[in-house]
């Protein structure tokens, strides 16, 4: 089965030397998984000299997050517009970790809306913080979609990414069961299809929160998904070879 992978490298390594040998690391593990694709989201001040050293085509980069504005006095952001030019491929939006220092739903819409129109993918974060018997996660996640998507016409669904990232499951001990997964896509789905029309069924789907090789395979086979969102496994590379190999015999 074909898998995408997304490995968020979040604030991690502390020196560029690292990221080097990381991401050289990285790059012979995915040359060997002809299934696989890779994005990787390095920290932006690393991407340029990564993006500018890299000859192959197996692997495309993203930002973790930017901002949607091209230019101006926004102390500490990297825009979208600067992203393209270094040449990243994809911008991740509304991660938990972003949504827990503040970003809104509005914030994620203005962020999804530039992405497309500089053609970057973006890479849309969604989930509930928590989930009981109620039911409530549901409507949490329908209210996240529907103000991210608002300004999206229905043509361009399919470049866009949903990263489905339980809050509960992101750092923790243990993933998401497949049988949750797949629930929670088929609802995302109708909840796109009821949004803009039958184009919301090409909507692409990854699942993100404790990924690792003992549970992304019965993932990727169980959970109507097309691939993941990494953190933790995708920084050493021991665990992330483990991870890309389980997935290439999938
Ligand atoms: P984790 O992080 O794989 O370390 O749980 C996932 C994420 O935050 O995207």
């Amino acid at each position: 089965m074909k898998a995408l992978v997304v490995a968020n490298w979040k604030m991690h390594p502390a020196t560029h030397r690292e990221a080097k040998a990381l991401f050289e690391a990285s790059r012979k593990i995915i040359e060997k998984a002809k299934s696989v694709s890779l994005v990787i989201a390095p920290p932006a001040l690393y991407l340029r000299d990564m993006i500018q050293s890299y000859k192959g085509k197996r692997i495309t980069f993203a930002l973790q997050n930017a901002h949607p504005e091209a230019s101006g006095a926004y102390t500490g952001e990297v825009s979208i517009a600067q992203g393209k030019d270094a040449k990243v491929g994809a911008v991740i939006i509304g991660h938990a970790e972003r949504r827990a220092m503040g970003e809104t739903n509005d914030d994620v819409r203005r962020k999804v809306a530039a992405a497309l129109s500089l053609k970057i993918t973006p890479i849309l974060c969604i989930g509930e913080t928590t989930r009981d018997a109620s039911g409530q996660h549901f409507n949490y996640v329908k209210e996240q979609l529907k103000i991210a998507l608002l300004d999206v016409p229905p043509q361009k669904i399919p470049q866009i990414l949903v990263a489905y990232e339980p809050v509960w499951a992101i750092g923790a001990s243990r993933a998401m069961e497949p049988r949750d997964m797949h629930e929670m896509a088929i609802f995302i789905r109708k909840t796109i299809v009821e949004m803009i029309g039958k184009e919301g069924m090409n909507v692409r789907m990854l699942y993100g929160g404790s990924v690792d090789e003992g549970n992304a395979p019965m993932m990727l086979r169980d959970g109507a998904v097309n691939g993941f969102l990494v953190g933790r496994a995708s920084v050493e590379s021991d665990k992330f070879a483990a991870l890309i190999h389980s997935l290439a015999h999938a």
